[in-house]
């Protein structure tokens, strides 16, 4: 089959032949449809993360959409959308024409929604939902702001707060276009991360309109350190990302006033049944034009610049590949 393969670690993967998977027991042969390319993905395949390094050559997908072929869960033809354990676990993932998954990992999608608007949205809406309503605790007529409003997580992020009732939604964002799929995701207010963390927290608190119940914050770094700052008392920091730094300075004295929190999330902390539960809701909201990612379709044949792109840290829209 024709598949995205990586040789070196660090490098991006390359369009070549690659052994078709073989049916086995307890897994689902899936027929790709689509698959996006995420900062996970390089993460995985950097050969530099807290995963280790990743025996080479495989191929790299973290999740994907497609067709069941042959599976012991489900019937052939079904339409679902896959987790891949590629890069973190040995075995290929779901940039190729087809990939064997562990049964537990397959959800069947019924969304009325083009199978690469499923795969833009996966994993990044699963983690921006979750960290917002089940990490976050967030209840109607609270203020939420999101860092990275404009990234696949933040405008996920952004959304859920707005159709779950948020008093007020505010979003950072570095650049014009970010701004941009911010304020069509619902942001009413989008603030640039200049300056230091003092003045952007009196940004942050002049376009919320008061303190904050909830920071989604897929950034950490100054932003994170701003953001905690106007937080109300018992408000909520999520973290569940580090585009913008893996350290933040936080004040004593402004959290344990507030009786504030700093939470972390990742999505491998779900149970298989939290996720799929959370990707049908989303992916609900996403056919009734509630949520959405903005993204590409590429040919897999692209691969090599997807990834690069995703790899500069200015990606603008979510990148998905089909085989
Ligand atoms: N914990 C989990 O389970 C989980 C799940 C999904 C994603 N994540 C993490 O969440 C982060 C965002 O993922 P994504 O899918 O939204 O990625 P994405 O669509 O590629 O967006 C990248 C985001 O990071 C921001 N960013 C990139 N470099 C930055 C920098 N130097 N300083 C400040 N902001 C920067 C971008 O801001 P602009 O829009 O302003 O350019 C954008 O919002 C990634 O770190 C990812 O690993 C974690």
């Amino acid at each position: 089959m024709r598949a995205a393969v990586l040789h070196t670690p660090g490098s991006p993967p390359s369009h070549r032949e690659h052994p078709t998977p073989e049916p086995a027991p307890g897994r689902t042969l899936v027929r790709v449809t689509a698959a996006p390319v995420v900062p996970l993905d390089l993460l995985c395949a950097s050969g530099t993360s807290y995963f280790g390094r990743p025996a080479v050559p495989y191929v790299p997908g973290v999740q994907g959409v497609g067709v069941v072929e042959r599976s012991d869960a489900l019937p052939p033809g079904a339409r679902v959308w896959f987790a891949t354990s590629a890069g973190m676990a040995p075995g290929d993932g779901a940039l190729a024409e087809r990939c064997a998954v562990p049964d537990a990992d397959v959800v069947p999608v019924t969304a009325d929604l083009p199978d690469t608007a499923v795969a833009a949205l996966g994993l990044s809406a699963v983690a921006a939902w979750m960290a917002l309503t089940w990490r976050g605790r967030f209840t109607a007529g609270e203020r939420v702001v999101v860092l990275g409003g404009g990234g696949a997580v933040g405008q996920v992020a952004v959304g859920a707060a707005r159709l779950l009732g948020a008093a007020r939604v505010v979003a950072v964002c570095r650049s014009a276009a970010a701004a941009e799929r911010a304020r069509a995701a619902g942001a009413e207010e989008v603030v640039a991360p200049d300056g230091d963390a003092d003045a952007l927290a009196e940004r942050l608190r002049g376009a919320a309109g008061g303190a904050v119940d909830v920071v989604v914050d897929p950034v950490f770094g100054v932003a994170a350190a701003a953001a905690a700052r106007v937080l109300a008392p018992g408000g909520r920091l999520v973290n569940l990302g580090s585009a913008g730094g893996d350290e933040a300075a936080f004040s004593s004295a402004v959290l344990r006033s507030r009786s504030a929190e700093v939470l972390g999330y990742t999505n491998n902390a779900l149970t298989p049944g939290q996720r799929a539960g959370a990707l049908a809701t989303v992916l609900g909201h996403a056919a009734a034009g509630r949520l959405g990612v903005a993204h590409e379709v590429l040919p897999l044949t692209e691969i090599e610049r997807a990834w690069r792109r995703q790899a500069a840290g200015d990606a603008g829209v979510r990148s998905v590949l089909t085989p």
